[in-house]
C-alpha cells in the first residue's frame, strides 16, 4: 500500500469508538480495572494496553498514554514500516530522552556538525555533566566517519539534511560503518518525514521526528515521535520514557493524528512551492547559492537524488555579499507574508537570517556572505515571490 493511503486509513477504528470516524480524545490519568487481580496482571488485565499501537507499554496509569496515543503510535508505525513507536511532548524531548535512554557515563557519541542547535546544546551542556563526550563530524563525511569511532563510541546521531544548512548525508555509508562496529544510528528525519526518506531502508536503527513540523502541520502543537524495529532499543526507550515521566497530551496526539490525514497533500504543496521559489531566487542577481537538496549547488545533492523521493518546504540561500544588519532588517522586518519565526512545517511562510559560521566546530562554514533560511508555506506562490522581490529591493537600497 502507498504511504499516502496509509496516512488516510491508519490510526482510526470506528468499531472501537462508537462509529466515530476519528479516534476521539481520551483524557485520563486514572485507568480503572474490574478487579485487583486484573490491575496487577498487565498481560491480561488492562484492555486499553491491548489496543493496536500500545507496544509493550505495561503501565496501569494514564502517563503511558490512552487509546488516542496508541492510535497515533499505530498510525506512525504503519507509515514508517516500524514495529514500535513512542510519543514525546516535543521533538526536542524525543531527542534528549532517546539519547539519555541509550547512553551512560563514559560513553562517546558522534553527532553531525549540521545538527539542530538545541540537540548540540543538550550534548554540550547536559550530557557532558554525566561524563558523556560528544564529537561533531563533518556532515559530508560519509563512510570516513569510521576514523572518528572510538572504543567507547555508543551512538551516531545524524540529521539529513541539516535544517539550517541542508547538507545531505550519505546515510547508507554511515550505517554500513556503524553496523560493522555494532553502533546504533539515529536519524532526525523531521525535514523529509517518512514520506520522502525511509530511514530503515537506509540502515538507520532509530528514526525520530519533530511532529511539531509536518505531522502537526498547523503551528499549534509540539510533539515528537520516535520509531524503531529493534526490540532491544525499543525496550531501552520505553524504560526511559517511563522513568522520566514522559507524557504527551491526548489532545495533541489527536491533532497529530488529524495532521497525518493531510500531510501527503501538504508536503506536495510545500515541495512544489519551495522548488518554484528556489528557482526564482536562483535567477536573481542578489543570490549567489541555493542550499536546497534538489539543487546541484547543495552539498549532497547527488545523495538526495539517490536516496530521497521528494523535497519539502525549508531551504536556505546565500546572498551575493555580506549585507549590513540594517539591510537584512529592512528586508525581513517589513515582509507582508513571511513571518519571522524559528519553527517550520506549518501553513505559513517564515524567514530567518542565519550565521552558521558561529555554530560549527568540526567543519568550516564555506560561505562569507549573508545566509537566509526560508520556509515556504501554503500561500499562493506568486504572492510569496512578490514578498521576496520587494524584500530584496529593500535589502539593496540599504546595502
Ligand atoms: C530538525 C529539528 N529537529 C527537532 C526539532 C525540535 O522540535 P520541537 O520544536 O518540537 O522541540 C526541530 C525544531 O525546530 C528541528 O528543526
Amino acid at each position: 500500500m502507498q504511504k499516502g493511503t496509509k496516512l488516510i486509513i491508519s490510526g482510526k477504528d470506528y468499531k472501537a469508538n462508537s462509529g466515530c470516524v476519528n479516534t476521539p480524545v481520551y483524557r485520563s490519568s486514572t485507568i480503572l480495572f474490574p478487579t485487583i487481580e486484573a490491575y496487577h496482571n498487565t498481560e491480561t488485565g488492562n484492555p486499553y494496553y491491548k489496543t493496536k499501537g500500545a507496544g509493550l507499554a505495561d503501565s496501569s496509569y494514564g502517563i503511558s498514554g490512552t487509546p488516542t496515543t496508541f492510535a497515533l503510535q499505530h498510525a506512525i508505525c504503519e507509515i514508517e514500516n516500524a514495529k514500535y513507536c513512542l510519543i514525546f511532548p516535543s521533538g526536542l524531548a524525543a531527542i534528549t530522552i532517546t539519547l539519555l535512554s541509550l547512553l551512560e557515563k563514559g560513553d562517546h557519541i558522534l553527532i553531525a556538525d549540521s545538527i539542530y542547535g538545541p540537540t548540540r546544546r543538550f550534548c554540550n551542556k547536559e550530557l557532558s555533566r554525566f561524563g558523556i563526550e560528544t564529537t561533531y563530524y563533518d556532515p559530508t563525511t560519509g563512510g570516513k566517519i569510521e576514523e572518528l569511532i572510538k572504543e567507547n563510541t555508543k551512538l551516531i546521531f545524524t540529521e539529513s539534511p541539516g535544517s539550517l544548512t541542508f547538507e545531505v548525508q550519505d546515510i547508507p555509508a554511515i550505517t554500513a560503518v556503524a553496523k560493522k562496529h555494532n553502533i546504533p544510528v539515529i536519524i532526525d528525519n523531521s525535514w523529509a518525514t517518512a514520506l520522502y526518506f525511509d530511514p530503515f531502508k537506509h540502515g538507520a536503527d532509530i528514526s525520530l521526528q519533530a511532529g511539531t513540523k509536518y505531522i502537526g502541520g498547523h503551528s499549534d502543537i509540539l510533539i515528537g515521535v520516535v520509531t524503531t524495529n529493534n526490540e532491544e532499543l525499543y525496550k531501552s526507550l520505553l524504560r526511559a520514557h517511563k522513568n522520566y515521566g514522559i507524557h504527551t497530551s491526548p489532545d495533541d496526539c489527536y491533532l497529530a493524528l488529524r495532521g497525518l490525514k493531510t500531510m501527503g497533500v501538504r508536503l506536495k504543496a510545500h515541495e512544489d512551492a519551495a522548488l518554484k521559489v528556489a528557482k526564482w531566487l536562483e535567477a536573481r542577481p542578489e543570490v549567489e547559492t541555493i542550499l536546497h537538496p534538489a539543487f546541484s549547488s547543495c552539498p549532497g545533492h547527488e545523495i538526495w537524488k539517490r536516496d530521497f523521493s521528494g523535497s519539502t518546504g525549508l531551504f536556505s540561500f546565500i546572498l551575493d555579499k555580506k549585507y549590513s544588519t540594517a539591510a537584512v532588517a529592512a528586508m525581513v522586518d517589513n515582509m507582508k507574508i513571511f513571518g519571522i519565526g524559528a519553527s517550520w512545517g506549518g501553513f505559513e511562510s517564515l524567514v530567518m537570517p542565519i550565521d552558521p559560521s558561529t555554530i560549527r566546530t568540526a567543519s568550516k562554514w564555506p560561505h562569507k556572505n549573508t545566509c537566509i533560511r526560508i520556509y515556504t508555506g501554503l500561500e499562493a506562490v506568486e504572492d510569496i515571490i512578490a514578498d521576496l522581490e520587494e524584500g530584496l529591493e529593500r535589502l539593496k537600497q540599504v546595502g
